[in-house]
């Protein structure tokens, strides 16, 4: 045997999802030294392929710098692919014995799979490729993670009746992020935030995500799902549930992932009244891309009213949030790239300045694109006058540590899975609370079908969803 400590199997090796961010990410890792020693890669999918070219679909993807030519091939060397079907149990036979001829070794397996195959593959994972004695086996799975309550439910259950609980990583990468992580120091590392983090103090929060491209050819997974279950749902709620929660009595998972529950779970279902829908239509003017609305795509079926941007408004009834409304939005073909959360402060009581100039405190976490954190507060106008104005305290990224290397949010999640960690993992009941709220939403607008409006590609989306942000207590200031 090879005396191997680990096999990270990538079950689905020959997709998108395998090709463009699984193999790069484990690249990415080893040629940092961040694996542990004796880690091996398995592949293993239905198409007859071989490593070489495997390597050929992944390599456009890895990255790959002037110098690293040999490490990249120590990197291959370490990686075998079986071909293999996804319910018969001869080939997972086969696969458990490629595993074998590695040594007894702890195993991860990472679902990089359809929806249609995942019961059928665990079932035979369960059967035959669990490790033995005292190595352990972990399982990687990503969204989607059914497409409301019920079909989660089944998924979940499917999943509790092969493994344990502490065995299962739930992926939502959005966790992996630096800033997402950050704000758990920033709220409880800091004497200053405590005191004013409730409804007393905060006016609204926004966490918003934009993107600037459609759906590039990714329209039929897209229509299936919508901007709510596939940013909305996950990403954003797991980002307010960061925001929101309590302090946990420890940084440990399980303390951290009480608290976040405890958050959804004061979350009641959003009904109309608190939701924008809108979709994007093609701008004439614009170049390339930008030409086609959402309803061009040509695997988008004819006439679709899914939602492409979303604006929803979250109350948390409790104690500290009573009266605070959490705007998510977050769309797609919009005018730029971002992902932040903005926490907007009530006004300043018995303003004496003249002018009506002193505008209301903003603290500004950017997740991306170039991590910052800044608090917009006010200050006298430099120079002879004395008038007030806006300014910031702002720790931005780029220019405060300049030498640090972000990692990509998957190298952290995927190197948690080898360390044990399931802090930035979701656990089953977030999951069950983040479907509970958003389903009779989703459900209602399967059943009404309202039409969503349109807003042009490459705009803020629908002006609706601006109006709506005033009406929930927010006031607008600068770009957002
Ligand atoms: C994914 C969504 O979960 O997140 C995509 O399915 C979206 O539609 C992506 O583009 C955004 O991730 P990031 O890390 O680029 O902000």
């Amino acid at each position: 045997g090879h005396g191997a400590s680990h096999v990270f199997l990538i079950m689905g090796a020959s997709g998108d999802l395998a090709k463009k961010k699984i193999y790069p990410t484990l690249w990415w890792l080893f040629r940092d030294g961040l694996l542990p020693p004796k880690t091996y890669f398995i592949g293993y999918a239905r198409s007859k392929l071989s490593m070489p070219a495997l390597q050929k679909n992944c390599l456009p993807y890895m990255k790959v710098k002037e110098g690293e030519e040999d490490k990249v091939k120590a990197f291959f060397k370490l990686n075998d692919y079986v071909a293999g079907s996804y319910d018969k149990t001869e080939d997972f036979m086969r696969l458990n014995k490629a595993i074998e001829e590695k040594g007894s070794c702890n195993r991860l397996f990472y679902l990089a799979l359809p929806p249609s195959v995942f019961e059928t593959v665990t079932l035979n994972l369960k059967a035959v490729c669990m490790s033995k004695g005292d190595k352990w086996t972990r399982i990687v799975v990503e969204k989607p993670f059914g497409r409301d309550l019920a079909s989660s439910n089944r998924l979940s259950n499917h999943l509790a009746a092969l493994f344990k609980e502490e065995e299962l990583y739930r992926i939502d990468h959005y966790l992996g992020k630096e800033m997402v992580q950050n704000l758990m120091v920033l709220r409880f590392g800091n004497r200053i935030f405590s005191p004013i983090w409730n409804r007393d103090n905060i006016a609204s929060v926004v966490i918003s995500f934009k993107e600037p491209f459609g759906t590039q050819g990714r329209g039929g997974y897209f229509d299936e799902f919508g901007i709510l279950r596939d940013v909305m749902q996950n990403h954003l709620l797991q980002i307010l549930t960061l925001v929101a929660m309590e302090k946990p009595p420890s940084t440990h998972a399980e303390d951290i992932r009480n608290e976040k529950v405890k958050v959804l779970k004061s979350i009641h279902s959003p009904n109309m009244e608190d939701v924008v829908l809108g979709q994007y239509v093609g701008d004439p003017n614009g170049s390339g891309d930008a030409k086609d609305g959402y309803l061009d795509d040509p695997t988008v079926p004819k006439g679709s009213v899914t939602p492409t941007f979303a604006t929803v408004a979250l109350h948390v009834q409790n104690e500290r949030w009573d009266g605070v409304p959490f705007i998510l939005r977050c769309g797609k073909a919009l005018n730029e790239r971002k992902a932040e959360v903005r926490v907007q402060f009530r006004d300043v009581a018995g303003d004496i300045f003249p002018g009506g100039e002193v505008k209301r405190n903003e603290l500004v976490i950017r997740v991306q694109p170039s991590e910052a954190i800044y608090m917009k507060m006010m200050a006298k106008t430099p120079g002879m006058s004395i008038n007030a104005e806006e300014s910031e305290l702002d720790l931005t990224y780029g220019s405060r540590y300049k030498d640090v290397k972000m990692p990509d949010a998957y190298e952290r999640l995927i190197l948690d899975v080898f360390m044990g960690s399931q802090i930035h993992f979701v656990r089953s009941d977030e999951l069950y609370e983040a479907w509970r709220i958003f389903t009779p939403l989703l459900h209602h607008i399967e059943k009404e079908k309202p039409k969503p409006i349109p807003y042009v590609y490459g705009s803020r989306g629908p002006p609706e969803s601006d109006e709506f942000f005033k009406k929930f207590n927010f006031t607008y200031s600068g770009t957002y």
